[in-house]
């Protein structure tokens, strides 16, 4: 991955612990940093003489603003968050990797009901779908639920507001606060399943077709997710974003029942790979192309990494699909995620997730290129 260094030209305070900074685009690279709704950077920063990696969303949209955004919450006790919302002033250089990311699908083709769910620093990447969305005027609506602890913890507070009352027939924005001030006049407590029904109201089935984005800590996403299966959404149809990197896979537990085994394209998912007590990889990346030796129970992508060659990757969970690669020779076994954004084609395919797949057999050959 490319990294560019870019400076900040405004820092803007968005909410009690949290800002955001806007990047001053790189004349020299204007196509790399073109970038999809919701997409997100590598952000590295030298806090204490040591550099400190750390990603991002994207909370410009592209098209729509002019300026190139990231919005980051202060994390207590974190090591680049305190130091960006802090530390960083205006005039001070990143370094950026270009965007990256498929959270966001902006090809549908029919207009949609689009629910977005976020909390806190989880409206991010959110609020740049949002302000795509409302530009694009393809027909789409969307309803916004987004949960904050308190008035000044809203992120974005005005703009959304003001975006609100400028799309009356098209978004509709509900905040949802866990402790609001004796003012607070809109919903407050916590968001479960049966207020989040009532927010929605009935499905209508001859309205839009729903679909729905998530943002927010892991339990909030997983309750959403489940209420609106229970309303009868196509898991397909909800997508999520994480924020929180797991541990790296460890392979000592990878057994049939939780593992799909992923083979080139048109080859047979049973044809058999001879046990190696070493494997060896070939990867192809950046039009060069590697061979590794990945230890016993690594990941590909923890192998890349030892091997310091540059993979994508952000959230090294099976969430982000960064690290997305094409299995060309031999055989990957991938660990199953429940969330998971692959579909069964794209497993069809040969299409692995090299955070979560170790090589099977003696020898196997993957591609990052094109895929
Ligand atoms: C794809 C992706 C997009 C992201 N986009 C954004 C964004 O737009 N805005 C943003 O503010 N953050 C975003 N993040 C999270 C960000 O990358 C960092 O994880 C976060 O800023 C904490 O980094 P840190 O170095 O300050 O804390 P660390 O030193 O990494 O962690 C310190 C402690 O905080 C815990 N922790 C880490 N992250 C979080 C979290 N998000 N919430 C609560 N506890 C946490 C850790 O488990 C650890 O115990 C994104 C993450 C990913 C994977
Ligand atoms: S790094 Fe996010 S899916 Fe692999």
């Amino acid at each position: 991955m490319a990294r560019h260094s870019l400076m900040v030209v405004d820092k803007i305070r968005e909410a009690d612990d949290t800002c955001s900074l806007r990047l001053q685009l790189p004349p020299d690279a204007p196509d790399d940093f073109c970038y999809r709704p919701a997409q997100f950077v590598h952000v590295r920063g030298m806090v204490d003489g040591a550099p400190v990696e750390r990603s991002y969303s994207l909370s410009s949209a592209p098209g729509v603003d002019s300026h190139f955004q990231l919005t980051v919450k202060k994390v207590e006790g974190g090591a680049l968050s305190p130091f960006l919302v802090e530390r960083v002033q205006n005039g001070d250089w990143l370094e950026i990797t270009e965007p990256q990311g498929r959270f966001f699908d902006e090809n549908q083709a029919q207009p949609r009901h689009y629910l977005l769910f976020g909390a806190g620093s989880g409206i991010s990447p959110l609020f740049s779908i949002l302000k795509w969305l409302l530009a694009k005027d393809r027909g789409d609506i969307v309803t916004l639920v987004y949960a904050s602890r308190c008035e000044t913890g809203i992120i974005f507070r005005s703009e959304l507001d003001a975006l609100a009352v400028s799309h009356p027939g098209r978004l509709r924005l509900i905040h949802v606060l866990s402790r609001p001030s004796g003012n607070w006049t809109g919903e407050a407590g916590r968001l479960d399943a049966e207020r989040i029904g009532r927010l929605l109201g009935e499905r209508n089935v001859a309205a839009l077709p729903e679909i729905a984005y998530l943002c927010g800590p892991d339990a909030f996403m997983s309750l959403v997710a489940e209420t609106l299966e229970q309303r009868g959404l196509d898991p397909r149809d909800i997508r999520h974003e994480s924020f929180v990197m797991a541990d790296a896979v460890s392979g000592d537990s990878l057994d049939d029942e939780t593992t799909v085994r992923i083979v080139p394209a048109g080859t047979p998912a049973d044809v058999s790979v001879p046990h190696a007590p070493q494997t060896e990889l070939t990867v192809e990346i950046d039009g060069e192309e590697r061979v590794i030796l990945p230890r016993a129970g690594e990941t590909i992508l923890a192998a890349l990494q030892r091997e310091e060659i540059d993979a994508p990757f952000s959230c090294q969970e099976g969430t982000c699909l960064s690290c997305m690669c094409r299995v060309e020779e031999g055989a990957v076994r991938m660990r199953r995620h429940d969330l998971i954004g692959l579909t069964r084609e794209d497993l069809g395919e040969g299409i692995a997730l090299a955070c979560l797949s170790r090589v099977e057999g003696v020898r196997a050959r993957v591609s990052f290129e094109d895929v």
